[in-house]
């Protein structure tokens, strides 16, 4: 029963809570052991009812003399605790929870240190040099090159299956390149927990802690943070402001329409203020008026909070609409980087030109400004 219910647990909500700044104990008690609590008191009421009916059975059943594993329980307690034993237990499970309380200081002290150290100025939010990543044979993403600038909103667009995602969960760090570098504000990530990257992301369905409240969801990254509570309500109300949805905080995830949810994942995600923000393909469950809306608002949210947004998209009218620049894929390589209108005008290749050709660039950029 535990079993299943850590199966269906949606490995996305540990991803959420981890590029929140959740380290593993974090994510252990305040996501994973509130889902599986149903699966594990099931787990141990049947467990209980099982070695009750074994006890009775066994002590009922077996000769005089002979021993099973309830009746030696029953003579462990009935004949007192050997102390040697209980006490060299004792031992095991401190000495172990030493180890593990050691090793998260010092893999955490380490990458602390690199948060701390100086920031060097006038540099890349993020950048990609030659990034390359294979799953086995398969070449999935092919010496990539990136500058995104801060402040810039930046799209990656291409076709399912081109490597945008792979490419965003490299820079999320959730997976690590197969060669390259990919540095964050200037800072080489290689062997940096997504927790330390300092970061957002909103995910495409949302991955909301569906145990906790609006107000709870936005909070989770800044208490994280170590950030006190009347602070942490500041940031919530913040946050809840810039995506309209004050009034909403006592709600559930699952009491929210769609885009309720949308907005409320988008304000999880820049409550703790992350200089980048990662979005993948974040309007593609919501309806067409809904998502054209939420295109104008995104627009405007980046742009009050001067963050640099790296957006994926496979929507070239939203990619079009919404860019400063936009980074066309196309198997796993960029066919073409620029600024929406040179993409249009110039394309470089065929494909560029069959992929945004559809689009109708001019009618996007009057309706986002209009709204503006
Ligand atoms: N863990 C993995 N193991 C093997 N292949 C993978 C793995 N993850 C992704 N791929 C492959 O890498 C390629 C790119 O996947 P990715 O998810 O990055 O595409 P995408 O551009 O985001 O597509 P979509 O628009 O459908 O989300 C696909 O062919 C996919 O099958
Ligand atoms: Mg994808």
């Amino acid at each position: 029963m535990i079993a299943t219910a850590m199966y269906n647990f949606d490995k996305n909500l540990d991803r959420a809570a981890r590029i929140l700044g959740a380290n593993r104990w974090q994510r252990i008690y305040h996501v994973l052991l509130p889902l599986i609590k149903p699966g594990i008191f099931s787990g141990m009421t049947f467990a209980f009812i099982l070695s009750f009916n074994d006890v009775p059975l066994a002590l009922f059943l077996v000769r005089p003399g002979e021993t099973t594993l309830p009746i030696t329980v029953i003579n462990y307690y009935e004949y007192g605790l050997d102390p040697v034993l209980a006490a060299v237990n004792v031992a095991s499970l401190l000495f172990l929870l030493a180890v593990i309380f050691l090793f998260e200081r010092i893999g955490g002290s380490r990458h602390k240190s690199m948060e701390e150290a100086n920031e060097p100025a006038d540099v890349a939010d993020i950048e990609l040099v030659d990034v390359t990543k294979r799953y086995g044979d398969h070449l999935v993403v092919d010496q990539i090159s990136l500058n995104v600038p801060k402040g810039e909103f930046v799209s990656i667009l291409g076709p399912s299956g081109c490597g945008k995602t792979t490419t965003l969960n490299m820079v999320a760090g959730f997976h690590s390149p197969s060669s390259g570098r990919i540095r964050i504000r200037g800072r080489d990530q290689a062997g940096v927990p997504p927790e330390k990257r300092n970061i957002g992301l909103v995910f495409q369905n949302y991955a909301l802690f569906p145990h906790m409240t609006v107000a709870e969801n936005v909070a989770f990254g800044l208490k994280m943070k170590g950030t006190s509570k009347s602070e942490t309500e500041i940031g919530v109300r913040r946050a809840l402001k810039s995506v309209h949805l004050e009034g909403y905080e006592a709600r559930y995830p699952k009491e929210l329409s769609g885009g309720q949810q949308q907005r409320t994942a988008l304000a999880r995600a820049i409550a703790p203020q992350p200089s980048v923000l990662l979005l993948d393909e974040p309007l593609s469950n919501l309806d067409l008026k809904l998502r054209e809306s939420m295109r104008v608002e995104l627009k405007e949210i980046q742009q009050q909070l001067g963050m640099t947004f790296v957006y994926v998209t496979h929507d070239q009218e939203e990619a079009m609409a919404m860019s400063d620049r936009v980074v066309v894929m196309s198997g796993g390589v960029v066919a073409q980087a620029g600024p929406p209108v040179d993409i249009y005008q110039n394309p470089a290749s065929s494909f560029v030109a069959d992929f945004i050709g559809k689009s109708n660039l001019a009618g996007r950029t009057r309706r986002v400004r209009g709204r503006r």
